[in-house]
């Protein structure tokens, strides 16, 4: 596909059918494209770079090298759930990269979101590019861009996600999903084979379970934003609420009340959650959350995750408050 201009007698991509006959195209283009070299594609488990990454192991195969950094900030299962359907279910030549501690040391102490953001940003680049160095022969880069990138590239995205590669790692781009709108990825992820819990993902942020530990991180605080995200995902997803409440999550900020647990005084942290709807994340809106939905939650939260002795509902629209807390 030339150009960055959707044709205005493209298809929508909405059926199996569409989607078939999408992957057979751009199979044949990526295999134009790059032959028998090599791409390098930074494949984090978003719906995006699934997808291209599903559609160059068809094309290419053992051609491209995927490269999955743990940053230590992704949700619950995310990094187990990358190898077993790449690594383990489709034969990908996958990089994985334990960083964990790397990240965490660094962000240490620092409480100011946007230094926050700047560490998790510049340190996720300093992995990806050792990674890149090490291996031999790339001259491809494979990337997830989708088109609301494209018509939006003052947008969201690229407001938040800033950096680049150095000049020795700026590879010629391939680009698949370029002309694509996100239902029509999730529809081709689908028809490749990706699971459904990986196509419908919600939106996540790339500085991840960073910026909903709010102030300095430490390990048992974001251990509890992880437990407590993925008992909201699981109750959503009980009832019926994930593909129907845009994001949802939880926050766990960096104060502490009282509490009573075994008859005895806790001192423990309070576990925020925010389910929001929007069109295009510039503003929005809070869902109604069903109270014995949320009666619930906090049940489960306050029985299941170490060091909670509170859950709240954040019921503020964007504006005043923005969808992530930092
Ligand atoms: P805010 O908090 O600005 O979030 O209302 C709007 C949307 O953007 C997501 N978000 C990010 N996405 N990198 C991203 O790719 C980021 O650093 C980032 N920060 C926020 C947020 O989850 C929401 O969907």
């Amino acid at each position: 596909m030339n150009g960055n201009v959707r044709p205005e007698s493209m298809t929508r991509i909405s059926t199996p059918e569409l989607a078939e006959a999408f992957i057979n195209e751009q199979i044949a283009e990526i295999k134009a494209q790059v032959g028998d070299r090599k791409v390098l594609l930074a494949l984090s488990g978003g719906v995006d770079s699934s997808v291209v990454a599903a559609l160059l192991i068809k094309a290419i195969g053992k051609n491209l090298t995927c490269v999955h950094v743990n940053h230590g900030l992704l949700r619950k299962g995310e990094p187990e759930q990358v190898i077993k359907v790449f690594k383990d279910e489709m034969n990908a030549n996958l990089v994985y990269v334990d960083a964990v501690d790397r990240f965490l040391d660094k962000l240490a102490g620092v409480d100011d979101p946007e230094a926050k953001r700047k560490i998790i940003g510049k340190e996720f680049i300093d992995v990806f590019v050792e990674e890149a160095r090490k291996l031999e022969g790339i001259e491809f880069l494979a990337q997830g861009t989708i088109y609301p990138d494209i018509l939006e590239s003052d947008g969201i995205k690229s407001h938040h996600n800033v950096g680049g590669l150095p000049e020795d790692l700026k590879f010629e781009l391939v680009e698949p999903l370029k002309l694509l709108f996100k239902d029509e990825v999730r529809v081709v992820g689908r028809t490749l084979g990706l699971p459904d819990g990986m196509v419908d993902r919600q939106p996540f942020p790339g500085p991840g379970l960073g910026v909903r530990c709010v102030g300095a991180i430490t390990r048992d605080r974001l251990e509890a934003v992880r437990e407590s995200d993925a008992i909201v995902r699981e109750e959503f997803a009980k009832a019926g609420l994930s593909n129907h409440v845009w994001q949802y999550f939880t926050i766990v900020p960096d104060f502490k009340s009282t509490g009573i647990r075994d008859g005895k005084r806790s001192f423990d942290w309070p576990v925020v959650i925010r389910a929001v709807n929007t069109v295009d994340a510039m503003s929005a809106t809070i869902e109604p959350i069903d109270y014995a939905l949320l009666a619930k939650i906090t049940e489960r939260i306050t029985d299941e995750v170490k060091g909670v002795n509170r859950v709240l509902y954040d019921v503020t629209p964007k504006p005043t408050g923005t969808i992530e807390w930092e």
